[in-house]
């Protein structure tokens, strides 16, 4: 996680900084800081822990004002703690010598490194980062030459890094290196910027690159070179950006979690139309053959939280109506597995970001055995997309909100269109339930807008909620994959203990936990199983539960139930949108309700780059 930005230019350094830093906030905001370089030459470091509005008042300081005003060189961070608690000294910019440094990604081996230079008095902070300064300046007094220093550290270090560097100096340059960890590149008129994402390049034109591992790169005003390991220069491989990354402007809504929630039927249309073609499932687009899927005989998903549970509902719609095995893998477990891939799986990566370190490790691991990896990934360009075969993009816009909601929605839409389109070159569905189906999905955009336009019913649903310390979410078969993310939903954004159980499973012990103060979230969608756990919800009732039905169809006991919300109805494969949109709803007005802080949950970061 943590989010870097580095400038150099016409622009004024320190507005560039903040303003970039407000961008790439939701990676990390533990702490904030920027290091500048004025026109004497002097490295100015303000740093502040909490959000970066802190660092922007510290700034605006009148003494710290005067001092960094002209400077038009410098680089930002905004931190997302690993090594070291949060406060000031652990804040980035770290200083050793003439080394000023920025990090995101983790040394692994700081420790060895920390005794093999001597470095127990040298350091004044706990992070990893400091501890690679240190050995860059060491690196720095024998050499005075930044590139040869660069060369010289890089072979030190293990782990992950994206290194945003000044030399105090070489006032006229920022020079970068990383590996894995992601860095954005972009050079216009009189000036260059790098940053986490591409984001935070949106003032500064169109055309970017994606900084190649272990690659140097130096920036100046007016030029941007790169340097391999081996001295050799190479040139950049320009992309454009050709989606609007604009859309970091929460148009009147309090929270970005709410306009992103509001701004769903938009974005699953953007997904799922392009792909349909006279009625049918196409992922032409998409340069994806049916090929792809001839002798395929296993699927793995791999994900993290969010992006892993949209691929547990593909692994009930697949295995269930298709007979295709189907394993779901947490990214961080299947790299440390021995994951059952042959040249016969498919494997499908599912990520908003395209940049989550387990995910990515996973893909990689997975390349080796297959050539069949599709990604489906919102961020145009990203790391995952690049390393995968296929690409399905969800065309979900910037996702602002460190709760996943839009994203997973159009995840899902993403999913339905490929077990669709595997339905019908398995033979599973002929042509007409083919064309049945695609009106099907098309028409689930409704019952989605029906709930979002139901949305202050639903926040009444979230009285009881409010006061809760711990809650269950229970269902059965798809549903049960759905309150896995619903029950996460509620956690991040509120602090409640949410848990999703099996309907079926609470009385193998954990019933024990439910009392008059435990709140209970049912979920009825699904024909087969409706029954059932209405028979465990009203076990929960029994022990003094107070209980919110969130049902499809109709309720014949509907009068002895506190709570009861009506989904649209629709044929159970169908009902996952508008159960799990309620659900984002849910989460939204609680925490919205306890007052929180909704965009910006403690602990977290939008983008999982540390393992
Ligand atoms: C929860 C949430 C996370 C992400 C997870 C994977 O709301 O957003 O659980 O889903 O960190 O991130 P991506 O999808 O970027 O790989």
């Amino acid at each position: 996680m943590c989010g870097i930005i580095g400038y150099i230019g016409k622009r004024q350094a320190k507005k560039v900084l903040l303003d970039s830093l407000a961008k790439l906030e939701y990676r990390g905001y533990d702490s904030a800081g920027i290091a500048v370089l004025n026109k004497e030459s002097h490295v100015v470091i303000t740093k502040s822990i909490g959000k970066v509005a802190n660092l922007e008042v510290m700034c605006t300081d009148a003494d710290a004002t005067e001092e960094i005003e002209d400077a038009g060189c410098g680089i930002g961070h905004t931190r997302w703690a690993t090594h070291g608690g949060v406060t000031n000294t652990n804040a980035h910019p770290h200083q050793q010598g003439r080394i000023v440094l920025i990090h995101n990604g983790i040394i692994e081996n700081f420790r060895e490194l920390i005794v093999k230079f001597h470095l127990e008095n040298q350091l004044v902070s706990e992070t990893d980062t400091e501890v690679a300064a240190a050995i860059f300046n060491y690196y720095y007094e024998q050499t005075n030459n930044p590139e040869e220093t660069i060369q010289k550290t890089i072979h030190e270090l293990q782990g992950t890094f994206a290194f945003g560097i000044l030399f105090a100096d070489h006032k006229d340059c920022v020079y970068a290196i990383r590996n894995v960890s992601p860095i954005v590149v972009m050079h216009g008129e009189g000036e260059s910027v790098l940053a986490s994402d591409i984001m935070a390049l949106a003032p500064f034109g169109n055309r970017y690159f994606v900084l190649p591992e272990y690659h140097i790169l130096k920036m100046k005003k007016d030029t941007v070179s790169l340097m391999d390991l081996q001295g050799n220069m190479c040139e950049p491989d320009y992309l454009t950006i050709d989606w609007d990354v604009n859309q970091a402007d929460k148009q009147g809504y309090p929270f970005f979690m709410e306009k992103e929630i509001m701004e769903q039927p938009d974005a699953m249309r953007r997904t799922i139309l392009p792909r349909i073609k006279e009625g049918m499932i196409d992922l032409t687009v998409d340069g994806i053959p049916d090929s792809l899927f001839e002798g395929m005989d296993h699927i793995c998903v791999i994900g993290c939280g969010t992006a892993m549970h949209a691929g547990l509902v593909a692994k009930h719609l697949i295995q269930q109506g298709l007979k295709i095995p189907v394993d779901v893998i947490i990214a961080s477990e299947f790299i440390y597995e021995e994951p059952l891939i042959t040249d016969k799986t498919l494997v499908i990566a599912i990520s908003q970001s395209g940049e989550t370190i387990d995910t990515l490790a996973a893909v990689r691991l997975a390349a080796k055995y297959t050539k069949r990896v599709l990604a489906i990934v919102n961020v145009v360009g990203s790391t995952i997309t690049r390393e995968s075969n296929y690409v399905m993009y969800t065309n979900a816009g910037t996702e602002i909100a460190v709760a996943s909601t839009k994203a997973y929605t159009v995840q899902l839409c993403a999913l339905y269109l490929l077990f669709g389109k595997l339905a019908t070159i398995k033979k599973c569905y002929n042509y007409a339930k083919q064309r049945e189906f695609v009106l099907q999905i098309c028409d689930i955009i409704k019952d989605v807008e029906k709930i979002l336009q139901d949305k202050e019913t639903i926040h009444r649903l979230t009285q009881k909620l409010v006061q809760a310390k711990d809650t269950f979410y229970i269902g059965r078969g798809l549903d049960h994959s759905l309150i896995l993310e619903g029950s996460l939903k509620l956690k991040e954004v509120s602090y409640i203990h949410a848990e999703a159980y099996s309907a079926g499973e609470l009385k193998h012990g954990t019933i024990a936990l439910i009392t008059e103060e435990t709140p209970v979230i049912a979920v009825m969608t699904q024909k087969k199983v409706k029954a059932k756990t209405k028979s465990n919800a009203m076990e929960v009732r029994a022990r003094g539960a107070s209980v919110l039905l969130l049902v499809a169809g109709e309720l014949e006991d509907e009068a002895d139930w506190d709570t009861v919300y009506h989904l649209p109805e629709r044929e159970d494969i169908f009902m996952t949108f508008s159960t799990s949109v309620t659900m984002q709803l849910i989460a939204y007005y609680t925490a919205l309700d306890k007052g929180l802080d909704v965009d910006k949950p403690r602990n977290l970061a939008k983008v999982v780059t540390v393992e």
